[in-house]
């Protein structure tokens, strides 16, 4: 149903009308909100009251004056446009539309340093801007997404509720709440993506091994991940994963996973998470890892020239050579899985902690993986486990010393864990999310680092001074002289 755009009737608009934005106008549609849409060009726009007209109440507008005249105030528009400068055009042209108190959301993946820039440019111009994190691709911009909001706490208030009525729910409670000022909602999502990209490249790693190192099919694998869905791994991914590996290519016969190119694309938040980790001082390794094995999965030529090469391989052995015992090892595989994601999103909480310490968002970590339970992509069911972690002590210092997931790691994980690294590294299978997250592990747990001896070179090539561990104070010794030591 359309309706007449003379009176301001829409509760909400959405500028975008390509999926995700037509998907996010009919589930506002859906929940019986009239919302007004625009797309810049309008044969969009018609083609989506043509298909979904019957949904709900729409009110088409083909300029953007006319949407804006639609809205009710404080007038609430969600941007759902390409990222960077395609945003910034459409801002700009509805903040010269809006008037005082007025809304602009923005719902797509943007920096969120470009976040706070707007949130300042608008604040200017009193125009409040949101830049909200919305996950759960199409399905979940339609059905119910996980949706993380930041901007004043202010527009929270009306826009709040709307959102709410538009987020999955997870036991009656809406995967939406207010994730602090400014870039807060899209730091979040940033992170939540970084997070994604390591869940996807441990469940990457984990299948390999059970291809080439177990010798399985797809198929054999799929129901493998279907039952690993039962317990501690139920997840979203582990689902799907599950799907892709059954499913079979309709030209050829051959299992599906088969004829993808082995080229991970990527559009920038994994690597955006793990650039702010690395101007933050925090350890992403877990992400890190898998930003990169995306980036040399796409460096086809390389690897085609590598893997023509004459490069040893080393001596590689087998399953059987080793006498590992092959469902002993399946098992071991999934144990390695679940501790390797224990180290993604303790690490990616770690990001979230120190972003924002320094930014002063007063960001509730507990409250994100409440949010985090259904709707987006890295929906789990060890969220709630997450959530009661940091509900008993906000201020834990790492996810993994929380007693629940300490107690999950006391319970062979670990030592599953570094079988499985110790037989990928003699078969010559790559795991690199699987064997850096062990190392941080055992980084993090250890009394002692190299770290000494880092501070001991530093000093002696460019007096870069050390602490010692027996009295307070900085000290250098002179090591191109009598070597004493000097105190500051
Ligand atoms: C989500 C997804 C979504 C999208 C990203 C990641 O939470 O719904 O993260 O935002 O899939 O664009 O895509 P890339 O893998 O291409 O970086």
């Amino acid at each position: 149903m359309t309706a007449d755009a003379s009176e301001p009737l829409a509760q909400i608009g959405v500028v975008g009308m390509a999926v995700m934005g037509s998907n996010l106008a009919r589930n506002f549609a859906s929940k019986g909100h009239t919302v007004a849409i625009y797309n810049r060009s309008p044969e969009k726009t018609r083609a989506v009251i043509n298909e979904y007209g019957h949904e709900g109440t729409f009110i088409a507008a083909e300029t953007i004056e006319d949407f804006v005249a639609s809205l009710q105030r404080p007038r609430k528009a969600v941007i759902m446009v390409q990222a960077g400068a395609a945003t910034d055009a459409v801002i700009e042209q509805l903040a010269d539309a809006m008037e005082d108190g007025d809304i602009i959301i923005d719902g797509g993946n943007a920096l969120f340093t470009d976040t706070i820039r707007r949130e300042r440019e608008m604040a200017k111009r009193n125009r409040h801007f949101v830049g909200a994190g919305i996950s759960g691709g199409e399905e979940g911009a339609l059905r119910g997404p996980s949706i993380m909001p930041g901007g004043p706490v202010e527009s929270w208030e009306t826009l709040g509720p709307l959102l709410e009525d538009i987020a999955a729910k997870v036991d009656g409670t809406p995967c939406v709440t207010h994730i602090g000022p400014d870039g807060a909602g899209h730091f979040v999502k940033m992170v939540h993506n970084g997070i994604e990209y390591a869940d996807m490249q441990v469940i990457g790693e984990a299948y390999h091994l059970l291809r080439y190192a177990a010798g399985l099919a797809p198929a054999e694998i799929a129901d493998i991940f279907t039952e690993w869905n039962k317990g501690d791994l139920d997840s979203y991914l582990i689902e799907i994963t599950a799907e892709v590996l059954r499913q079979v290519d309709a030209r050829t016969g051959k299992p599906f996973i088969d004829i993808i190119v082995d080229a991970a694309g990527q559009k920038g938040t994994g690597r955006w998470t793990v650039k702010e980790a690395l101007d933050l001082g925090v350890p992403t390794t877990a992400i890190g890892e898998a930003v990169f094995a995306r980036a040399l999965s796409s460096a086809l030529a390389q690897r085609e020239a590598a893997s023509e090469a004459e490069l040893p391989a080393g001596e590689l052995s087998t399953l059987e050579a080793l006498g590992v015992d092959k469902p002993a090892f399946i098992d071991d595989v999934r144990r390695a899985l679940y501790a390797s994601k224990l180290v993604a999103y303790a690490q990616g909480f770690d990001e979230i902690n120190a972003g924002s310490a320094e930014h002063n968002w007063d960001i509730k970590p507990g409250d994100l993986a409440r949010i985090w339970r259904g709707g987006c992509i890295i929906r789990a069911k060890f969220l709630d486990r997450i959530t009661e972690a940091y509900e008993n002590d906000p201020n834990l210092p790492s996810l993994l010393l929380d007693p629940y997931f300490t107690g999950e790691l006391q319970k062979g994980l670990v030592d599953a864990w570094r079988r499985v690294v110790v037989v990928a590294t003699q078969l010559g299978l790559p795991v690199p999310v699987f064997a850096s997250s062990l190392s941080y592990y055992d980084s993090l747990r250890a009394k002692r680092l190299p770290a000494a001896l880092i501070q001991g070179q530093r000093d002696f090539f460019g007096a870069h001074t050390y602490r010692r561990v027996d009295m307070e104070g900085t000290f250098h010794t002179t090591w191109s002289g009598e070597r004493e030591e000097l105190s500051y």
